[in-house]
């Protein structure tokens, strides 16, 4: 058997909670490989809208196994109230839920390191959730981080005390008045409070040394899907760096984050939107500051599920998307969210770059500070509502085109297309 990866090609936000949550039937395990509670996955049914930061999300099915593999960083807390809001909604995540014991830990000092950094960056901010995935990925990096497992270990107090102390003179250095900052509402005494009891109750789940666990259930034949979070453009390597997340989200990743071999990567189903967005700052060369761009905002909902906050929109942008399409080694692409351009005249698509006085389809190293001016190429829209559309065959032709077109570029078939938010909108093709 081998493990099949599902991953966002964009920016992050391009529907991978609903699309994992509509095939897992066909999966027996579900891994989340990287990332922490920085991400959000969106999944809706039978009217309720659930949202997921650190839980793999073959949480709705009764059979599916969850494993949050030793690549993820985990927040207890957030975890906690994760699993409590999913308990009172009569899902009993606790039975098949796994955590792997290298699983580091995003401690309180870290989310306040986050904050400073940040603050300290001033107009070059990455715009980072403040979730202090960075600063905790940078502890594990540096050697200093703290895993679930070794929350076990006797001398996890003072290890935690030694980290804690180190953390605040680094954000004092920082000149960072913690005293006034709230971590998710709270002052810092009574986050960390809440934060080292929720930390018991996580130990008392079931944790597993994950590089085991997984592999077994490779040997015993089971279906495995490992579950990306944000998307390859904010790879820690191949994104428009240093405007990225902090963790590798290209499908070299679940190799890491999970402890399984190259040769056993299967199938990589690469998501993408029929447009893009972006949270947070970084260059987004087809970026819309017009009414095209507001019409995107409103009609795709596109403000950040962890945030709150407004997502940047423009056009889809296929030199990138071929380039993310390379980096995976993507079999398969779904696109998501055609709806959201049901209304438009006209759609655009980047087909290459002016850079420098020449015209380019590969993205340059010095993408972040040197403007790509994107050329582009015109299709009709289709002018008609997806909502109700069940088949390939109902599809208007104009959408049809839209699809080949992508597919020539990239070369890769598309073979699922989301007409809507329900896990019932959807189209194979
Ligand atoms: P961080 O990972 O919270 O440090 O944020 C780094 C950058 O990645 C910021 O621009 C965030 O907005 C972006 N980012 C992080 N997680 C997600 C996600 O799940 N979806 C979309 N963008 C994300």
């Amino acid at each position: 058997m081998k493990i099949d990866v599902l991953l966002g090609l964009q920016w992050g936000d391009e529907g991978k909670g609903k699309i994992v949550d509509v095939l897992t039937p066909d999966y027996d395990v579900v891994a989340r490989f990287q990332g922490g509670p920085n991400a959000g996955h969106t999944i809706e049914f039978d009217g309720k809208k659930f949202v997921l930061h650190t839980i793999p999300s073959g949480v709705f099915n009764p059979g599916c196994i969850n494993l949050i593999g030793n690549g993820v960083i985990i927040d207890p807390l957030i975890l906690q109230a994760e699993i409590k809001k999913l308990v009172q909604s009569g899902i009993d995540v606790t039975k098949n839920l796994f955590i792997s014991r290298k699983a580091h830990l995003i401690l309180p000092t870290h989310r306040l390191m986050d904050a400073a950094q940040e603050a300290s960056k001033g107009a070059a901010k990455i715009g980072s959730t403040l979730k202090g995935i960075g600063p905790t990925y940078t502890d594990k990096i540096a050697r200093n981080g703290i895993r679930i497992g070794d929350s076990c270990l006797e001398n996890f107090k003072s290890r935690y005390e030694l980290q804690r102390t180190r953390h605040l003179k680094l954000v004092k250095d920082l000149d960072f008045d913690y005293s006034s900052y709230k971590i998710d509402g709270q002052d810092f005494d009574a986050y960390e409070k809440q934060w080292l009891s929720a930390l018991e109750f996580i130990k008392s789940l079931q944790l597993v040394d994950s590089e085991y666990f997984i592999n077994e259930q490779l040997a015993a034949g089971k279906r495995i899907l490992a579950e990306g979070a944000q998307g390859t453009l904010l790879d820690i390597d191949f994104g428009s760096y240093p405007f990225v997340t902090s963790s590798n989200t290209t499908s070299a990743g679940v190799c890491s984050g999970l402890g399984i071999a190259p040769n056993k990567v299967g199938e990589v189903l690469g998501i993408f939107k029929a447009y893009c967005t972006r949270v947070g700052s970084g260059p987004f060369s087809t970026e819309l500051f017009d009414e095209d761009g507001e019409l995107m905002r409103k009609q795709g909902n596109e403000f950040g599920s962890t945030t709150g906050r407004p997502r940047r929109c423009g056009w889809i942008d296929l030199p990138a998307l071929k380039y993310a399409v390379m980096l995976n080694g993507v079999t398969a692409l779904f696109m998501m969210k055609a709806d959201v351009l049901d209304s438009f005249e006209r759609l655009k698509l980047a087909v290459a770059y002016r850079y420098k006085g020449e015209v380019i389809t590969h993205l340059p190293f010095d993408a972040c500070t040197q403007e790509l001016e994107p050329v582009y190429e015109e299709l009709p829209g289709w002018k008609t509502t997806l909502q109700d559309m069940k088949s390939a065959n109902d599809l208007p032709q104009a959408l049809q085109d839209f699809i080949r077109f992508i597919e020539d570029y990239v070369n890769v078939p598309v073979k699922l297309v989301s007409t809507g938010p329900d896990r019932l909108q959807l189209i194979r093709m």
